[in-house]
């Protein structure tokens, strides 16, 4: 078989969006779609446009703007779904409709209340309807893993001939092995009658931690599309990691009778843009973008690899991305080296104010931090350098005071709506007294669910990256910022929080209850 045929479906920005927390805004949702586009994934799902409006704008956004890769609208199997996607992938060079329902016995008496027949009926009616308006229809039959195989058989025998041209096998709580898992994929090419006419796809969630196995076992059985995401995001215990995929094929072509035309290099910068910008940290010990991935603690392992790098390694850091980022822009770096790098890494400043504003806060960093690396420049784009009329809440300034034995105190003066307001606050620790001293003003009423801080670069002048998750009535958001002083960054991470809060209304979860 030849080489370069397995397709890469990215669901970081549907999937992966709908981990809590995780809900991108749509400049996000561009900048990660531009990095996914120059890593050349094959199709980008890019939201489930009948969610809310913002949703169906993000989408509708990467389409226009995404040229080398597929965009995907996902959708339930009902008209009214399936018209929203389509609108909102029409301006796509090459658009897909992926659209579903559930199959599995327990999903369709418990959530759907429909008899298999009827499931069968919507199916048909879904993929009918999509397939008058694109020609590039992708069903996913819901809990796939878990269904029974003969209905499966003929539900995907059904839309085959409706015109779906991607079949996707979901395991969607993450219950199959990988020998399971392929052996069902090789029943369903086997026994469906029009099977040749389509590519089928997997996509596994990893509740048992088996995503990536299932999905490679898959491909192994003749999937030929892998949906997955970056850093592994995705409900729950999240998706099948892009990263993983890719390198296990391409470093395996010697099992693999397949590649993905995946250009590897984009591999870490992608892993980094979508964690500061979804605020979900990498754990050091993370396969391929791990910050240990590469590293050698022991002795015996740094004399190995020094001697002869393949003794420990597998694989060449450099070829996943490492090390790509360490060109370094610093305070004489000028306007146009800056915004050739902020254009290198997939951010586009489409007006003179947004490039005068990031240049200004690069410049103050440079001041605070003699070098400044991408990963730097991805903080300092935040949500108020792109979007400042979205923010509700902008900080203006802070002032703390923490001494031994003393208890800490914080002032916080911050601009909501057009009204500046400033007040003060004591508690345990000058972050906690700047929380108190921002909700003394702003009484959102929110439950702090996570704090952490992440140096963002090495070094103690590097920038702490804070991530704020709070939850209101159901909803929950992250926040970010970052600064070289760590109680800046938290009191920027709060607001942003609450800007996310304030801004995106309601969204439907296209897997909740219909
Ligand atoms: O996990 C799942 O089943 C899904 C489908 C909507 C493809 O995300
Ligand atoms: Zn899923």
């Amino acid at each position: 078989m030849a080489k370069h045929d397995l397709i890469i479906f990215d669901t970081t920005l549907r999937d992966g969006e709908q981990s809590p927390g995780a809900s991108m805004t749509r400049e996000e949702k561009l900048r990660i779609a531009r990095q996914l586009e120059k890593m050349r994934v094959d199709v980008i799902e890019a939201g489930f446009p009948a969610a809310s409006n913002g949703d169906f704008e993000a989408v509708r956004a990467v389409a226009e703007a995404i040229k080398d890769s597929t965009i995907a609208g996902l959708c339930r199997a009902s008209d009214k779904d399936i018209s929203r996607a389509l609108e909102a992938v029409r301006p796509a060079r090459a658009g897909r409709i992926h659209t579903f329902i559930a199959t599995s016995p327990i999903h369709m008496e418990k959530k759907l209340r429909m008899s298999p027949d009827q499931v069968i009926e919507a199916a048909r009616n879904a993929v009918r309807f999509a397939r008058n308006g694109i020609d590039d229809v992708e069903f996913s039959c819901e809990d796939a893993g878990r269904s029974e195989l003969d209905f499966l058989c003929r539900i995907v025998e059904t839309v085959i001939k409706e015109g779906a041209r991607t079949i996707n096998i979901p395991d969607t709580v993450g219950y199959n092995l990988p020998q399971q898992f392929a052996e069902r994929i090789r029943l369903l090419r086997e026994r469906v009658p029009n099977s040749d006419k389509v590519i089928w796809s997997v996509h596994c969630h990893n509740d048992l931690g088996l995503a990536v196995a299932n999905s490679l076992a898959a491909v192994t059985a003749g999937a030929r599309q892998v949906e997955c995401t970056i850093n592994g995001l995705g409900e729950r215990a999240g998706n099948a990691s892009l990263e993983e995929i890719v390198m296990a094929v391409r470093t395996r072509q010697d099992f693999f009778d397949c590649d993905t035309r995946i250009d590897t290099t984009q591999i870490v910068p992608a892993s980094r843009m979508v964690s500061s910008i979804t605020g979900f940290p990498v754990q050091p010990n993370k396969a391929i973008v791990g910050a240990n991935a590469f590293a050698h603690e022991s002795g015996i392992h740094q004399d190995g690899v020094l001697k002869h790098r393949e003794t420990y390694e597998i694989m060449r850091a450099e070829d996943v991305g490492w090390y790509a980022n360490k060109l370094v822009l610093g305070k004489h770096s000028g306007r146009t080296a800056f915004r050739a790098r902020l254009q290198e890494l997939g951010i586009e400043v489409d007006s003179e104010q947004v490039l005068n504003t990031a240049f200004t806060r690069f410049k103050e960093l440079a001041d605070k931090k003699h070098e400044i690396f991408d990963e730097d420049l991805h903080a300092l784009m935040s949500e108020d350098v792109i979007a400042p009329e979205q923010e509700h809440y902008r900080l203006v300034s802070t002032r703390f005071h923490s001494e031994t034995g003393e208890t800490p105190r914080a002032s916080v003066t911050l601009v909501a709506g057009s009204q500046e307001q400033r007040a003060e606050a004591e508690g345990s620790g000058p972050v906690d007294a700047a929380f108190k001293s921002i909700e003394s003003m702003v009484r959102s009423g929110t439950e702090l669910l996570l704090y952490s801080v992440n140096a963002i670069t090495t070094g103690t002048d590097a920038q702490g990256e804070v991530t704020v998750r709070l939850s209101k009535a159901g909803r929950i958001v992250n926040g970010q910022g970052a600064d070289t002083d760590i109680i800046v960054a938290s009191a920027k991470a709060y607001l942003n929080a609450l800007n996310k809060l304030y801004a995106s209304p309601e969204r439907v979860n296209p897997q909740g209850d219909v």
